[in-house]
C-alpha cells in the first residue's frame, strides 16, 4: 500500500490525458439519440480515441473487458459492455465511462447522458449524483483525512431519496489504471491517511433511485440494481494542489472551475 505522489511532468501528462478524456465525453453527446446501439457508440468512441487522439482506450482488453469504453444504461449500475443488441430509447440514462491512456499516463472520467426527454425522478437522480460528487472538490485540500470525500457524499445523498452504492470505489491513478488508495464514497473510517500534494485519483460515486443493492451478471461484468431502480455515476480524476484542487478531467462544456482553492 504505496500512495505515488507524482512530480510535475508526471501532473503535466495527466493534465492531458484529462483534456482528452473530456473531449470523448463531449464529442459522443451528439450520438446519443434513440436506436443508436452501445456498440455503436463504442465504436464511435474508440476511432476518436485511437485515430484522432492517437491515445489508448485503458478499458479494452483490462481484465478482459471486450470494449474501449463502459456504457451503463438504467438500471446498470457499472461496467456495462456494449452490446449491438441494446439500443438507446427515449427516456433512458445513460453513463458513459472512458479511461484512455496517452503517454503512459491514465485519465478516468464519466458522466451520465439523457436520451431525449427523461422523467423528472431521472434527471433528479443524475444532478444528485453530479453533485454530490462537486461537493467533494469545495473540501479537498492537502492534510485532510481521505474519509472526509465519503463523508461529504453521504451528507448530500442523505438529503435526497437516493442511496449509494458501496461495493465500487475511486482509486489512486497514474501511469496505472487503478492503484492505491480505494476512495470509498459513503461515510467509513477506513479511509485514514491524510492527502498530500501531488496525489491523483478518482472520485467516481455511484447512486441508486432504490436501494443500494447490486448484483453482477453472469457475463462477470455488468453490475446491476437489484430492485431494478435507475442508477446514476459521474467520474471525475482529480489532482491534489497546495491550496485544494485541480479537476483533470474537466470538459469544455462543464460549468464549473477547474481549480478549487480551499485553504
Ligand atoms: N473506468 C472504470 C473505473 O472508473 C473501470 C472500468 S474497468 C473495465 O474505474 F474493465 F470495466 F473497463
Ligand atoms: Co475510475
Ligand atoms: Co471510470
Amino acid at each position: 500500500m504505496k500512495i505515488s505522489i507524482k512530480n510535475n511532468q508526471e501532473i503535466e501528462k495527466m493534465r492531458i490525458a484529462g483534456k482528452l478524456v473530456g473531449k470523448v465525453l463531449d464529442m459522443i453527446k451528439s450520438y446519443i439519440v434513440p436506436d443508436i446501439s452501445t456498440v455503436e457508440l463504442n465504436d464511435i468512441c474508440h476511432d476518436y480515441i485511437v485515430y484522432y487522439q492517437k491515445a489508448t482506450p485503458a478499458c479494452l482488453g483490462y481484465h478482459g473487458f471486450p470494449k474501449s469504453v463502459c456504457i451503463s444504461v438504467n438500471e446498470v449500475v457499472c461496467h456495462g459492455i456494449p452490446n449491438k443488441h441494446q439500443k438507446l430509447k427515449e427516456g433512458d440514462i445513460v453513463n458513459i465511462d472512458v479511461t484512455i491512456i496517452k503517454n503512459q499516463y491514465y485519465a478516468d472520467s464519466s458522466k451520465m447522458f439523457f436520451v431525449g426527454k427523461c422523467h423528472q425522478k431521472a434527471k433528479n437522480l443524475c444532478k444528485a449524483a453530479k453533485d454530490s460528487l462537486y461537493s467533494t472538490f469545495k473540501i479537498i485540500k492537502p492534510g485532510m483525512q481521505l474519509n472526509v470525500i465519503g463523508n461529504t457524499i453521504q451528507k448530500y445523498i442523505c438529503k435526497t431519496p437516493f442511496s449509494i452504492v458501496k461495493e465500487y470505489c475511486g482509486h489512486g491513478i497514474g501511469n496505472n489504471f487503478h492503484e492505491d488508495p480505494h476512495i470509498l464514497h459513503h461515510k467509513n473510517k477506513f479511509n485514514t491517511i491524510k492527502l498530500q500534494k501531488g496525489m491523483t485519483f478518482t472520485i467516481e460515486p455511484i447512486i441508486n433511485a432504490g436501494n443500494q443493492e447490486v448484483f453482477c451478471e453472469k457475463d462477470g461484468w455488468t453490475v446491476k440494481t437489484k430492485d431494478g431502480s435507475l442508477s446514476a455515476q459521474y467520474e471525475h480524476t482529480i489532482l491534489v494542489t497546495e491550496s485544494g484542487c485541480e479537476i483533470l478531467t474537466l470538459r469544455e462544456t462543464e460549468n464549473i472551475h477547474s481549480t478549487y482553492i480551499n485553504i
